[in-house]
């Protein structure tokens, strides 16, 4: 960590605290409150981290203000254009973008672990076949654990490495195999002629009963949806891998828990929730009433796909996204099906009325990659675990960038009290 530059003073009581301010690469100052409790017996309250920086990182950097996210330093829109994903899983993990050598020796890495244990197969055969995909890979991601155990010392350099191979090389592997399973059909094995988005199609699509060919387009679009979602600083999931990878826990364990907090609405489920939203508005003579009730404080309702707690003025995934979503689309021949006839407008009067104008809830990354996937013939259960594949090499990122960071600790947050004082015990007769 760079020296701080500036103090900032604390005044409270009878007391004044001097706290350093560090001043990052880029976004605004950090208030350094780490000796803040030994020299002023006082905590920060801050639930959902809306102010409080929890580590240091290299990796990421949005600027919600502007709508501008960079990879490494490398904006999206310049990536999602030129990049693929392979290569910017590689810029993720180790911090530059590769030299061809460097690039395929990276592929061919990935592509070699592509495979699941054998065994594997039978510990998905004891989910209930209607599990939702989401719950299966939390399962069996978590399970990798115990099928490689010598990727699991995380004080070995090498084995984190092969920790972090084999689960962007399984995860889709995993996630197909939880589709599979879900349908009934038999698992199909990755074929590794084929490019990572396109095998991805091949082993949900595929079948042993006919020939699938991927089509390019198709490809290409998934290929952006995986970069797009690829790493997004410290949003909740990767605070989750964070959180669970400072007491040590193994990096399997790690991502699993990371993917079970994607999958919550407010998230990554997002994007399934939309599409059920927009499925369930049916038609466009129905968005006003489901306007009212997104406005409407004492609604629980939430208008899906729109609002984030950085991007205040657009999603700049959404942006690229959208224009992904046209390709699909014409690709496809779906121009006017209901459902995106529901999108259309709910994105047009959203982006005029003045409650959504006002809190700058803008359609979000998911609002697009739902009607992507849908277009593509994904059903939406499998939103959020294309969602999870795309995500986890932003969680290995991150998390090996917290193992080698030696001012790592264990995460202990503190808590603001609102519970009886001391009492004693009643036994049950006298009470
Ligand atoms: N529909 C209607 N009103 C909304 C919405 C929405 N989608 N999102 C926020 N608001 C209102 C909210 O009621 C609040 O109003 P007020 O100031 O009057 O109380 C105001 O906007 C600010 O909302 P907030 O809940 O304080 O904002 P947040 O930063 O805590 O929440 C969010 C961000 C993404 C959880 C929220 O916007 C939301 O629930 N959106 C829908 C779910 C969604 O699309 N999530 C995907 C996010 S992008 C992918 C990812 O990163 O996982």
């Amino acid at each position: 960590m760079a020296e701080p530059t500036k103090t900032a003073t604390l005044a409270f009581g009878d007391k004044v605290i001097d706290l350093p301010v560090h001043s990052p690469t880029l976004g605004p100052d950090v208030i350094d409150i780490r000796k803040l409790y030994a020299q002023g017996d006082v905590f920060t309250y801050d639930p959902g981290f809306t102010s409080t920086a929890a580590c240091e990182s290299a990796i990421t950097y949005i600027d919600g203000e502007k709508g501008e996210l960079l990879y490494r330093g490398y904006p999206i829109e310049q990536l999602a254009e030129q990049s693929n994903y392979l290569e910017v899983c590689y810029l993720l993990l180790y911090g530059n973008l590769p030299n061809a050598a460097q690039l395929a020796d990276f592929e061919q890495r990935v592509t070699r672990h592509t495979m699941v244990h054998e065994q594997m197969h039978y510990f998905f055969r004891g989910f209930r076949r209607d599990s939702h995909p989401m719950a299966t890979m939390v399962g069996v991601v978590g399970a990798m654990s115990a099928f490689y155990h010598d990727s699991l010392d995380i004080n070995d350099e090498w084995q984190r490495e092969v920790a972090a191979i084999r689960m962007i090389a399984k995860l889709p592997t995993i996630a197909a195999m939880a589709y599979k399973y879900s349908i009934g059909q038999p698992f199909v094995y990755p074929k590794n002629g084929l490019g990572y988005a396109g095998n991805l199609l091949h082993m949900c699509f595929s079948v042993p009963a006919e020939e699938y060919v991927v089509n390019p387009v198709l490809a290409t679009a998934m290929d952006r949806i995986m970069m797009l979602h690829a790493d997004h600083e410290q949003n909740a999931s990767t605070s989750t891998v964070r959180l669970a990878g400072s007491s040590g826990a193994n990096p399997f364990a790690c991502i699993a828990a990371g993917i079970a907090c994607l999958w919550g609405p407010a998230h990554g489920g997002a994007n399934q929730a939309c599409l059920e939203m927009l499925r369930g508005i049916g038609t466009v003579d129905r968005i006003p009433e489901y306007i009212r009730r997104a406005k409407d404080k004492d609604d629980p309702f939430r208008l899906m796909g729109f609002g984030h707690r950085v991007y205040k003025n657009f999603d700049p995934r959404a942006k690229v996204m959208k224009q992904s979503a046209d390709e699909v689309l014409d690709l496809m021949g779906i121009h006017n099906n209901p459902t995106l006839q529901v999108a259309k407008e709910l994105e047009r009067i959203a982006l005029e009325d003045d409650y959504f104008v006002s809190k700058k809830l803008y359609p979000n990354v998911d609002f697009y990659s739902g009607i992507i996937l849908d277009a593509m013939g994904f059903p939406t259960a499998m939103f959020t675990p294309i969602f999870a594949l795309s995500r986890t090499v932003g969680w290995i990122s991150q998390w090996k960038e917290m193992i080698a960071d030696p001012t790592q600790k264990i995460g202990r947050p503190r808590q603001l009290y609102i519970g009886e004082r001391q009492r004693n015990y009643i036994p049950v007769a006298n009470r």
